[in-house]
């Protein structure tokens, strides 16, 4: 019923702007095609989905997949898509994301909804370049450096930082714990516990490093003087020798 109405407004839409061929292209099961605020809008919610479909027009602006089984989104998933805007991945199964999964979007993305999928950890990569302002809420996050990270590039969607909360891969004594407090009072990235102590710890066996180094050279070079040194007196000594006749001389130069 919904679909076949759906379908009949994305074919007088196309009609009504007077598209041709390519987007008479019958939308997957399930997802229509709307103009909402002006805007192309793709929706496939509560489709069955469980991959990204292929059809999606280029000129879509907003796009929503939710309430799917989507389970991961591989690279270049959404490349093909120049223009868009606002991207709904909510409630699916999402467990995986391609650092390139939202690839060829730097430009135009805005909005972005992970919320309520199975997400425990994110590649930063993914979010490098990105403009946006994203909704992370209801997954079971490891709390690790990975999420320290991304929640340095982006901005969360008002009121949705309560609902980053550490789920069952966590840390034992972050289980289950608010994420964005922790995150401000300790450094997951290296620093913090350890890290700063492994950083300053290279640091130091560098410095040590140079100085041992640098001993070492003045060592080689003295010791070089050193054997050079008894040469010459003892060059100069027979000449002394010969000269003055008198071993006292030779010791007095020395
Ligand atoms: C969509 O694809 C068509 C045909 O390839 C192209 O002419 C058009 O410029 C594309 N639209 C956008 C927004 O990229
Ligand atoms: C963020 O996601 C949660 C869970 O899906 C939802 O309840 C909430 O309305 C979302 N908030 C925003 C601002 O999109």
């Amino acid at each position: 019923m919904l679909p076949a109405a759906g379908h009949l407004l994305s074919l007088l839409l196309v009609i009504g702007t007077g598209n041709t061929l390519p987007s008479l292209r019958a939308p997957p099961q399930g997802c229509y095609v709307a103009e909402e605020a002006g805007e192309r809008t793709f929706r496939c919610s509560q489709a069955g989905l469980s991959a990204v479909p292929a059809g999606i027009p280029n000129d879509t602006r907003k796009l929503y997949l939710d309430a799917n089984r989507l389970a991961s989104v591989p690279a270049g998933a959404f490349e093909h898509l120049p223009v868009l805007e606002e991207l709904d991945l909510s409630h699916n199964v999402l467990a995986h994301l391609s650092g390139a999964a939202f690839q060829g979007l730097a430009g135009t993305l805005r909005h972005l909804d992970l919320s309520a999928n199975q997400l425990a950890s994110v590649p930063v990569e993914a979010f490098v370049g990105l403009q946006i302002q994203v909704n992370l809420s209801a997954n079971p996050w490891r709390c690790d450096c990975a999420l320290q990270e991304v929640l340095r590039r982006v901005r969360l969607a008002p009121g949705t930082g309560t609902g980053i909360v550490c789920g069952p891969g966590a840390r034992p004594d972050l289980v289950g714990q608010e994420f964005l407090p922790l995150a401000g009072e300790e450094e997951l990235c290296g620093a913090g516990r350890g890290g700063v102590r492994r950083s300053t710890d290279v640091a130091l066996l560098v410095i040590m490093g140079g100085w041992l180094l640098l001993v070492g050279a003045y060592l080689a070079h003295y010791m070089w003087q050193n054997r050079d040194d008894p040469r010459r007196p003892l060059k100069r000594a027979p000449l002394k020798r010969v000269r003055s006749e008198d071993a006292s001389t030779v010791s007095t130069v020395v």
